[in-house]
C-alpha cells in the first residue's frame, strides 16, 4: 500500500508498504478520508514530540518511523478477533484517542485523561495511508449515518470543539470570543453558535472570517492591523476560547474577557507563558485546560453535528488532495502558517485533487 511515513524531523516519506492485519480487538480499514493539523506540522518541524521513532511507545508499543494521521475516516475491510459491533463494509471514524477504562480517570469517565492514554496517528501508525489498523474501542461505526467519508474526517476535529465548549461550560445567551479561526477555532465557533452563544470570531485572515461567519459567528475581527484592541471596548465576552497557541494571544483572552468570565486555553504555548494571578483573583476570571475528547460522550454529538449542515463545511476543506501531495500541499504550508484551507483532507485512492464531497 501507498504510505507517508515519518521518519524525523523534516523527513517524511511517501512508501510503499505492506498492508498491516489486524491483531485481536482491532480493525483493518480502507481509509477514505484523512486529514492533517498543526500537530502533525509541528512534529514535521520539531519533532519527534510524538512519534515514537526511537523509543517504543509505553502504551501504544509503536516504535520506528510512524505513519502520520489522526482524523480520518474508512470502510472496515478486516476484523480482529474478540471485535463485535463492525463488518465488512461499514463506514467509520476513527476518535483516535486509546484509553484502557479501568485507571482512577478512566472509571469517571475522563478517558481523555486516561494514565495510559495514546493517540492513533500520534503514537502509532495512522491514516496517511491506503490502509490503517486501529483499535476497535476508538472507531465510531457510521454505517446508519447520512455523513460522507469526507464530513466524516471531520468529525475528530469536531469532537475536540465540542469537548472545549464543554469545559467551557457555555449556555445559551453566552457572549463568546473565538481567537483564532483555524483548524480548531473554525469547529469551536460553529459548536458555541449552534449553543445558542453569541460568538465573535478572532483572526489575522480575513477569509478564514469570512468562513466563521458562514459557521454562525454573529461578528468578527481581523487583528492583523495594528491600532486599539477593539475587543477590549465592546461588550466584554463571558467565555473566550484561546485557539491560536500564541503566548500574546492567551495574555489577550485574559485582558479581554467580562470579570467573573472563563479562559479556556486550547492552543497549546511553544513555551511557558507568564500570567498576574492577582488579576486572576481580583477579577475572579477561571482558567480552564481542555485535552482532545471524551469519545463516549463528545464523539456522537460532533457526528450529528457535521451531518447537520454538510455544505458549510466545503468553505474549510474545498479540496481533497492526493497523498503525494502531503509535503507540497499539507505539511510544509501548514508549518509556515500559510495553509491554503482551513484542513486540508487527503484521498488516498484519488491521484489528482478533487473538490470535497457532501452529499452522498
Ligand atoms: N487542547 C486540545 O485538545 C487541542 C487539540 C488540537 C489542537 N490544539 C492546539 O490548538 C492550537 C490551534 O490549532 P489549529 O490546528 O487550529 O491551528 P491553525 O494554524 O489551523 O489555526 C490557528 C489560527 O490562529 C490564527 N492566528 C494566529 N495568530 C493570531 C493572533 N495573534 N490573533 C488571532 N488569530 C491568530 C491563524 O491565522 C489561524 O487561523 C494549536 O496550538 C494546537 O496545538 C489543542
Ligand atoms: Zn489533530
Ligand atoms: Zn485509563
Amino acid at each position: 500500500m501507498k504510505a507517508v511515513r515519518y521518519h524525523g524531523a523534516g523527513d517524511v516519506r511517501l512508501e510503499q508498504l505492506p498492508v498491516p492485519d489486524p491483531g485481536p480487538g482491532e480493525l483493518q480499514l480502507r481509509v477514505a478520508t484523512v486529514g492533517i493539523c498543526g500537530t502533525d506540522a509541528g512534529e514535521f518541524v520539531h519533532g519527534p514530540r510524538f512519534h515514537p521513532v526511537d523509543t517504543a511507545h509505553p502504551h501504544s508499543g509503536h516504535s520506528g518511523p510512524t505513519i502520520p494521521g489522526h482524523e480520518f475516516s474508512g470502510w472496515v475491510s478486516g476484523v480482529g478477533d474478540g471485535v463485535t459491533g463492525f463488518t465488512e463494509g461499514d463506514m467509520v471514524a476513527v476518535g483516535a484517542g486509546v484509553s484502557c477504562s479501568t485507571c482512577p480517570p478512566c472509571r469517571k469517565g475522563h478517558t481523555n485523561l486516561c494514565q495510559e492514554y495514546w493517540t492513533v496517528g500520534l503514537h502509532s501508525n495512522g491514516g496517511l495511508a491506503e490502509s490503517a489498523v486501529v483499535p476497535a474501542s476508538c472507531t465510531f461505526n457510521l454505517s446508519n449515518s447520512a455523513i460522507t467519508p469526507d464530513l466524516a474526517a471531520m468529525t475528530q476535529p469536531m469532537s475536540i470543539a465540542l469537548h472545549a465548549t464543554r469545559r467551557g461550560r457555555v449556555v445559551e445567551g453566552d457572549l463568546v470570543t473565538v481567537l483564532g479561526v483555524g483548524g480548531i477555532g473554525s469547529f469551536i465557533v460553529h459548536a458555541a453558535a449552534e449553543a445558542g452563544t453569541t460568538v465573535t470570531a478572532v483572526d489575522l485572515e480575513p477569509a478564514r472570517l469570512d468562513t466563521a461567519a458562514r459557521l454562525g459567528a454573529a461578528s468578527t475581527l481581523d487583528v492583523s492591523a495594528p491600532g486599539p484592541d477593539q475587543l477590549l471596548n465592546d461588550d466584554r465576552a463571558s467565555v473566550v476560547f484561546e485557539c491560536t497557541g500564541r503566548p500574546d494571544s492567551l495574555l489577550r483572552a485574559l485582558q479581554l474577557v467580562a470579570d467573573g468570565g472563563r479562559v479556556v486555553v486550547v492552543g497549546h504555548q511553544p513555551e511557558p507563558v507568564a500570567v498576574d494571578f492577582r488579576e486572576i483573583a481580583l477579577d475572579e476570571l477561571e482558567i480552564i485546560g481542555t485535552q482532545a475528547h471524551v469519545f463516549a460522550q463528545d464523539f456522537p454529538r460532533a457526528v450529528d453535528l457535521i451531518a447537520a449542515d454538510p455544505g458549510a463545511w466545503a468553505e474549510v476543506a474545498p479540496t481533497v488532495y492526493p497523498l503525494d501531495q502531503v509535503l507540497q500541499v499539507g505539511l510544509i504550508p501548514m508549518a509556515k502558517g500559510e495553509s491554503p484551507q482551513i484542513k486540508v483532507l487527503f484521498d488516498p485512492s484519488s491521484d489528482a485533487p478533487r473538490p470535497l464531497r457532501t452529499e452522498n
